[in-house]
């Protein structure tokens, strides 16, 4: 076994220096660190139709954990009868390995979640808002505007008990039902929740239909509102235009990028749209243009293969499979 393990790094080591000796270097405004925000065991897991047992759900956020992601995405405290998945939303929380310097965190749609979402130890909250009404209202049951008045009430009982909140703004660059979104409604979205006290805006390719030039132009109008350091970017990987999204932001200046392992995911609101991008494959591109994110590859493959087994399915990172077939 371990001797497997040693000729599968080998190779990984092989391919990182082809595909660092392949890397232009592009620019040097390429930054230096990026920092991860592992979705998979919320936005990974909520989508899956059989219920995924609680254990596994807390061995898989340990083995992220261990792989040293800076922040993981636990849960969500939202309606069971919405997102069933989720409905262990608790014991899930109170259940994992604490890493010191990891932040776990929980979406909190409205001031019960977060209020549940303290009870059990929370170390930060997200809301989550879209820039399609539409999507909004299939979402969250409510209009943009309602929404806003309900994050402002969780803003208020966060900056109570100085918790950082993150927001998420979903269907930045399509909607499975408005189709167009115009990057003003975003900025505008994104600037009322950065202005209510959003520490960062993540922005959510919900449906995965985004490419590099929309990402491009989406982040120039976003950022005449909310500074670049603010903004991350959300993508789930439908058209397979993922990464190179990704890496269009890197070079406008975006610092932090969601991903889930194993390339799950999938919102439940959102019909058609595939899982998020593979933390996997984005930890070998970043390796690979010299940008650190303090995370260990190797590790998240492994954490990437026991969820796939227990989902009794393949990863759907490309690293992952290829890290596999190099056993
Ligand atoms: P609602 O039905 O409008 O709320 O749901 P309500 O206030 O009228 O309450 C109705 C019932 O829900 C009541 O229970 C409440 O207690 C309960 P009942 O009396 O009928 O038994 N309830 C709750 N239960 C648990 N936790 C709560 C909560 N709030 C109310 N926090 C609500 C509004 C937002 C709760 C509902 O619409 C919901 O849960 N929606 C699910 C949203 C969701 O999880 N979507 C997926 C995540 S978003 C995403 O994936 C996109 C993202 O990844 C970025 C991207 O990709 O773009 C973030
Ligand atoms: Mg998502």
């Amino acid at each position: 076994m371990a001797s497997c393990f040693g000729r599968m790094f080998s190779f990984y080591k092989i391919c990182l220096q082809q595909a660092r000796s392949c890397s232009t270097h592009a620019s040097t405004s390429l930054p230096a660190y990026v920092k991860i925000v592992e979705v998979g065991p919320r936005d990974g897991l909520q989508n899956e139709k059989k219920f995924v047992p609680t254990e596994t759900k807390v061995e898989f956020i340990n083995k992220l954990s261990e792989a040293g992601l800076p922040v993981i995405e636990v849960t969500s405290f939202v309606s069971p009868k919405w997102v069933p998945q989720m409905a262990d939303n608790s014991e899930v929380l109170q259940s994992i390995k604490r890493s010191k310097g990891i932040t776990y965190t929980a979406l909190t749609p409205n001031l019960k979640g977060f209020k549940d979402a303290v009870s059990c130890g929370v170390s930060e909250v997200a809301i989550f808002g879209a820039a399609s009404e539409t999507f909004s209202k299939k979402n969250i049951n409510c209009s943009i505007s309602e929404s806003l008045q309900r994050f402002e009430e969780v803003m208020k009982a966060a900056r109570e008990l100085q918790m950082p909140v993150r927001g998420y703004v979903s269907c930045v660059l399509g909607c499975p039902y408005e189709k167009t979104v115009s990057p003003e409604k975003v900025a505008q979205v994104a600037k009322e929740m950065f202005e209510m006290g959003c520490y960062e805006i993540s922005l959510g390719d919900t449906i995965g239909v985004g490419t590099p030039g929309a990402m491009k132009q989406l982040i120039a109008v976003v950022t005449k509102q909310i500074p670049i350091e603010r903004v991350a970017v959300h993508c789930h990987d439908t058209y397979g235009q993922a990464l190179a999204n990704i890496l269009a932001a890197l070079q406008m200046g975006v610092t932090v990028v969601d991903s889930s392992t194993a390339g799950l995911g999938g919102c439940p609101y959102a019909k058609g749209a595939s899982g998020n991008v593979a933390t996997e494959d984005v930890l070998y591109m970043l390796d690979g243009l010299g940008i650190k994110t303090g995370v260990d590859l190797q590790k998240t493959v492994e954490a990437g293969r026991f969820i796939s087994q227990a989902l009794g399915r393949s990863t759907q990172s490309k690293v992952g499979q290829a890290m596999k077939s190099s056993l």
